[in-house]
């Protein structure tokens, strides 16, 4: 395969586009980038690029991938770097003859490299540009995994569905408290300022993003009823009178995690350090 490829992001003035413009660029690649607005349409990048990516909102990807599957060429790849992958992955396949690959990069477009970060790949039709890309990624220090787009939604609908929902619902309690940013800040300590910046974090970026991470998914509905039932279970297992009956129920929870909470103690500590530093 030829070391130099032509890689058209549809998308690409987006953030997560300008961010993959950049990693690609840097990887010795030609690349074009569409917009809404730009004079390079997606039916132009369709059309001259080896690789077409698709970074816009999931909506909009499954509609770009059908007016754009019957131009591209079987040697041609079209790959999406869409949050949930069910769905898109499905268009994509029905839509044309090329190669086809789902693609979801686990970090934003604030972070500065590459490595150490997860991408999860859900291959959906050939193999030779599936190894092109764990290798741009891989060689640059990325992680990646391979999952069918159903189990990769269902991991989301935890990872990223409840996350963002626990953390609106923590904004949503700290106002109702009344609890502004100069009452807040006073009496932090570490732990409640990291979250302080998550809830900071989430409503200073894209709403629209956050809400569909959580009312797209449609594994969430289930996840939050799994949620709500141990909220339910662990305010009676708290609050319950007899200590014996906490200190079970905690255990029974550290159990399950093992040795990972020393990991997780060693790595949060380097994140407070950081945070102070
Ligand atoms: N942000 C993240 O942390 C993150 C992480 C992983 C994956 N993703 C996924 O990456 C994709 C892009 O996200 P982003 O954060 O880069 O979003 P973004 O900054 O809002 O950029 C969206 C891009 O899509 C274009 N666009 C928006 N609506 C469109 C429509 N109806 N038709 C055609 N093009 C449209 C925009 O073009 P204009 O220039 O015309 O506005 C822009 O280039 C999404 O599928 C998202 O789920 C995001």
């Amino acid at each position: 395969m030829n070391k130099t490829i032509s890689i058209g992001i549809i998308g690409g003035t987006g953030s997560m586009g300008r961010w993959f413009k950049d990693f690609f660029s840097a990887g010795g690649h030609r690349v074009l980038i569409s917009g809404r607005t730009t004079d390079i349409t997606y039916t132009d990048v369709a059309k001259e690029c080896d690789v077409v990516i698709l970074s816009v909102p999931l909506n909009a990807a499954i509609s770009i991938s059908k007016d754009i599957g019957s131009l591209l060429r079987y040697e041609q790849l079209l790959m999406d770097m869409c949050s949930l992958k069910e769905e898109i992955v499905k268009s994509m396949i029905g839509s044309t003859k090329a190669e086809v690959l789902g693609t979801h990069p686990l970090f934003g477009p604030f972070t500065d490299s590459i490595k150490g970060q997860n991408i999860i790949l859900c291959p959906g039709r050939g193999e030779r540009w599936l190894k092109w890309i764990e290798n741009e990624y891989t060689s640059r220090g990325a992680v990646v995994y391979e999952m069918e787009p159903l189990t990769h939604d269902r991991h989301m609908a935890v990872v990223q569905g409840l996350t963002h929902f626990i953390t609106i619902c923590m904004a949503r309690t700290l106002q109702k408290m009344n609890m502004d940013s100069d009452t807040v800040l006073s009496c932090s300590t570490p732990v409640f300022k990291i979250n302080y910046n998550l809830i900071g974090r989430l409503f200073a970026q894209d709403l629209d993003l956050y809400k569909s991470l959580i009312s797209k998914n449609k594994h969430f509905k289930e996840i939050l009823e799994v949620f709500v039932s141990v909220m339910d279970e662990s305010k009676f297992a708290l609050l319950s009178d007899q200590d014996d009956n906490t200190t079970l129920f905690m255990e029974n929870i550290r159990e399950f995690f093992k040795d990972s909470c020393k990991d997780s103690l060693k790595e949060s500590n380097k994140i407070i350090n950081a945070l102070y530093s």
